[in-house]
Order: structure tokens, then C-alpha cells, then sequence
């Protein structure tokens, strides 16, 4: 990673260049619904009355530009499971990519999660998106133990 890059906290005011860098990455890489998702984290960041940044999100800063970003959110506890959280959306501007910065985020949110007690980080994938398999793997991501059921409404 670059020496101008540092990793963050999401600030409140950095909402908009966040948005600016999700709507560049979706229009190339994304599915149309992930947007939903980034936009619900910036709406809490983007409150004035939160005196603290929502938790699990962080920036990759490059001389003042945001060049990534990764939000997770907790899971509940319940039924036996160890306590947890779920990546909502990681990314890397494309001019930026391949030089450990989602790499830093990720280990950023892992340095988190243990002062937090979490046990256990999941992302949730399709099985055909390999590409961002082969980064989780990378990252120290194995196949679930866990059985995830499906069905339609
Ligand atoms: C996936 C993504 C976040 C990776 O960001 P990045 O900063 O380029 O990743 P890093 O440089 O930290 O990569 C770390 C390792 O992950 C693996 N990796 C990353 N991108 C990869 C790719 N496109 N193909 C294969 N392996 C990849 C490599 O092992 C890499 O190490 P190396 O460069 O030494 O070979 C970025 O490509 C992106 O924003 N994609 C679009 C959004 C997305 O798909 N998000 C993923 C949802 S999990």
C-alpha cells in the first residue's frame, strides 16, 4: 500500500465522496442492489446527532481522496450462534487496486472485531462471484461451516 494511504474511521463528512466512488465501482462491478446498502450506512454516518461514526466502517484515504472503503454490521446472538458480523460492502477504487488497500481494511475491521469479542466475520457471496472469492481467500476466508437455507417467499 501506498505511504499516502491511510485507513480510517468513516467520518461524517465523508459520506458524499463515499457515495461518489460506490456509484463509479457499481456501474462496473457491482450488482444494482448493492447500492442499497452502502446508502443505508451513509445515511446513519450522515446524521449530525451521532457522536460517534457507525460502527465497522472504515476508509482507505489517499492524500485527502477516498480510494476504499469496508462496512460490517454485528449480528445478533441468538440461537447459539458466536457472536458475529457481516461485511456489507467492501471496495477499492479501480485505479487503486492490487496493492493491499482492501487487504488493510479488512485487518482494520478484524482489529475491531477482536476488541469487540467478535468471534466470527462473514460475507456472503453468490457462488458464481469467483473473483471476489479469490480476495476473501486471500483475506483468510474459509468455506462455512455453518448451512445457509434459501427459499423464495
Ligand atoms: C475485491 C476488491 C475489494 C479487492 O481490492 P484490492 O485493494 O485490489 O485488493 P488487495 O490489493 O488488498 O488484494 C489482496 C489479495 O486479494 C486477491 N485479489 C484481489 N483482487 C483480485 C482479483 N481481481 N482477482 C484475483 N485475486 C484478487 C489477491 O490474492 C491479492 O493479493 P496480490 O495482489 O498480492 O495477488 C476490489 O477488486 C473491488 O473493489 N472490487 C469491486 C467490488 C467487489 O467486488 N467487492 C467484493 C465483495 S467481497
Amino acid at each position: 500500500m501506498n505511504q499516502n494511504t491511510t485507513i480510517r474511521r468513516l467520518r461524517h463528512d465523508d459520506a458524499d465522496a463515499v457515495r461518489e466512488l460506490d456509484k463509479q465501482i457499481l456501474g462496473q462491478d457491482r450488482s444494482h442492489t448493492w447500492d442499497q446498502y452502502v446508502e443505508r450506512f451513509l445515511a446513519v454516518s450522515n446524521l449530525d446527532s451521532l457522536i460517534l461514526p457507525p460502527w465497522g466502517a472504515h476508509v482507505a484515504d489517499h492524500d485527502g481522496q477516498i480510494v476504499g472503503f469496508i462496512f460490517a454490521e454485528r449480528q445478533s446472538r441468538g440461537y447459539g450462534l458466536p457472536p458475529g458480523a457481516r461485511i456489507v460492502a467492501i471496495a477499492v477504487h479501480p485505479d487503486y487496486r492490487r496493492s493491499g488497500i482492501a487487504a488493510q481494511l479488512m485487518e482494520r475491521l478484524c482489529e475491531e472485531c477482536r476488541g469487540e469479542g467478535i468471534e466470527e466475520l462473514y460475507s456472503v457471496l453468490r457462488s458464481e462471484d469467483e473473483r471476489d472469492q479469490d480476495f476473501l481467500r486471500s483475506a483468510g476466508f474459509d468455506d462455512a461451516s455453518i448451512k445457509v437455507f434459501v427459499r423464495k417467499p
